[in-house]
């Protein structure tokens, strides 16, 4: 109950600070009553998904990972057995260099840049199916 209540003081001090924030910037000059009260409302997050899905490298990679088993050990946005999309997207720039390299640890399977669990094999993936994965996985950036 104390607890709770501590809660909601909290949110109410939270609510007044952002308010306070948002109206701090009313001219001295203006008569008029209170600014216009912008309601602030948190910006809408899209998901890498929405903001990429008509990129032709999205579509493209995507379609193989689907062929593959990627997704049994990935996800875009949440790290499960391996790094998340987004992680890797954020670690290397999309050079070709860095493309060939993460393609050839797709194929060759690897372990120690993100943890003690490895990544198994796939010497089924062609190179340049493995080159389109990874195009796809490095465009995922937040
Ligand atoms: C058995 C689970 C598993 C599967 C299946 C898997 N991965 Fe991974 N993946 C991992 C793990 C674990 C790591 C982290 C390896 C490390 O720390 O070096 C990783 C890392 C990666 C990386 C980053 C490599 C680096 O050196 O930073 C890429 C890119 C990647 N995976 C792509 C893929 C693609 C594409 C597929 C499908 C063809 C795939 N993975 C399938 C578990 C998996």
């Amino acid at each position: 109950m104390k607890t709770k209540n501590l809660l909601n003081l909290g949110l109410v001090a939270l609510a007044g600070m952002a308010y306070a924030c948002g109206g701090g910037e009313s001219s001295s000059e203006s008569t008029s009553a209170s600014p216009a009260a912008a309601s602030p409302e948190p910006a809408k997050e899209i998901s890498l998904e929405e903001k990429y899905k008509d990129d032709p490298i999205y579509i493209k990679g995507l379609e193989k990972i689907k062929g593959s088993d990627c997704q049994t050990c990935h996800m875009v946005e949440r790290k499960i057995v391996g790094p998340a999309y987004a992680d890797v997207a954020d670690k290397y720039e999309s050079t070709e260099e860095n493309v060939e390299t993460l393609a050839k640890k797709v194929i060759q399977g690897g372990v120690g840049v993100w943890g003690e669990v490895a990544m198994t094999p796939h010497p089924g993936v062609s190179e340049e199916d493995a080159k389109d994965m990874v195009r796809y996985i490095l465009l995922l950036k937040k």
